[in-house]
């Protein structure tokens, strides 16, 4: 439920994956939603109609205009593939770092009452423990260090200024939407447009690395939870299933729910990614949040959004041509 006071919020990067999904959520809720996204990345027709919508880059000095009258700055865009921030580490912090600044510091000036911020389970890449709890802080790829350096920030706004923040540490989210542009899409979004392609998928390395999936609609749950639960100031949770699959698993899965019987390409693992990702929640927990979406159910969802927006557009495109 809504409640009262709270009428206006922000979404930076609300044409990407987990951003757009969030806007169609506070949109539902009765919310006005003031987007905000430069399109680098996301793209306009997945900002939801309804959204006060600017293109804009989070490092403009014009930010502070755009959040006046907003109650509460979801903060999500960000470069956020590993391998593009490994090679450009200076567009990498002036996006993660020096916008995510200007967020906070036109948020004080705003005097916007709270900002919720993406940060990452990269946050633990050189940690060992699993399931991983937030304490266990260990950045080690540029994209993990400039988030790190963005949670630096953001407690140094929050001690100096009385910023209200809290950080989210996603784990792998899926679900429609999820990115199925990038050269290498993330493994769920790779595996069913091949699948529904009749194309081999790739897996790269062995296919024994396993990963937390959590859906993108539990993960808005918390996102909505975090705006009036006083106990979520001030704080970093994780946001993940709670349990991993291996890559393989995965792919078994999905050829299950698709039908089909198909052996994936193997090819050279890619570099520097975790062996396993597995998220301690009992923090969000504590707090009465759930993930409630099983993998089938959540997998079903993917397919369906992908085989109507992707599969089916591009043969539609391919007999028009
Ligand atoms: N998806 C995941 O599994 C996952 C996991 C961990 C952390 N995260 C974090 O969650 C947030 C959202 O992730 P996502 O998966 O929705 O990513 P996404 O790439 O789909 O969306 C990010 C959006 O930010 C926009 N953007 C990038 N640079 C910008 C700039 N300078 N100014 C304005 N807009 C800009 C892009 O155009 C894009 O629409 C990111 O901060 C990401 O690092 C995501």
């Amino acid at each position: 439920m809504r409640p009262s006071g709270t009428r206006t919020v922000a979404v930076t990067g609300v044409a990407g994956f987990i951003g757009s999904n969030l806007a169609d959520r506070l949109l539902a809720e009765g919310y006005r939603v003031v987007g905000i996204d430069d399109l680098s990345y996301g793209v306009l027709e997945q900002v939801p109609g309804d959204v006060d919508f600017h293109q804009i880059d989070i490092r403009a000095p014009q930010l502070s205009a755009l959040l006046r009258g907003v109650d509460v700055v979801f903060h999500l865009a960000a470069k956020n593939c590993i391998s593009d921030c490994q090679q450009d580490p200076l567009e990498t912090s002036s996006i993660n770092v020096l916008g995510s600044v200007n967020v906070f510091e036109a948020s004080r000036q705003a005097r916007v009452r709270k900002v919720v911020y993406a940060e990452s389970s990269a946050l633990y890449e050189g940690s060992a423990i699993v399931p991983t709890p937030e304490t266990e802080l260990a950045p080690e790829s540029f994209y993990a260090l400039s988030k790190m350096s963005e949670r630096l920030f953001a407690e140094g706004y929050a001690r100096h200024f009385g910023l209200n923040m809290t950080a989210l540490r996603y784990f792998c989210v899926y679900g429609p939407r999820q990115d199925y542009r990038r050269t290498i899409p993330p493994v769920m979004s790779a595996f069913i447009i091949h699948l529904l392609r009749g194309a081999r998928p790739t897996i790269y390395g062995s296919g024994a690395k396993k990963r937390d999936f959590v859906f993108v609609d539990d993960v808005n749950e918390f996102h909505l939870q975090c705006m009036h639960d006083g106990r979520t100031d001030g704080k970093a949770f994780n946001l993940a299933s709670g349990s991993s699959y291996s890559v393989r698993e995965v792919f078994d899965i999905i050829q299950r729910l698709l039908g089909t019987s198909v052996e994936p390409v193997y090819e050279a693992d890619l570099p520097g990614e975790a062996v396993q990702t597995c998220g301690d929640v009992s923090l969000a927990r504590s707090l009465g949040w759930e993930p409630r979406v099983g993998l089938d159910e959540g997998l079903l969802r993917s397919i369906a959004f992908i085989r109507e927006n992707v599969v089916d557009r591009d043969a539609a495109r391919a007999i028009s041509a």
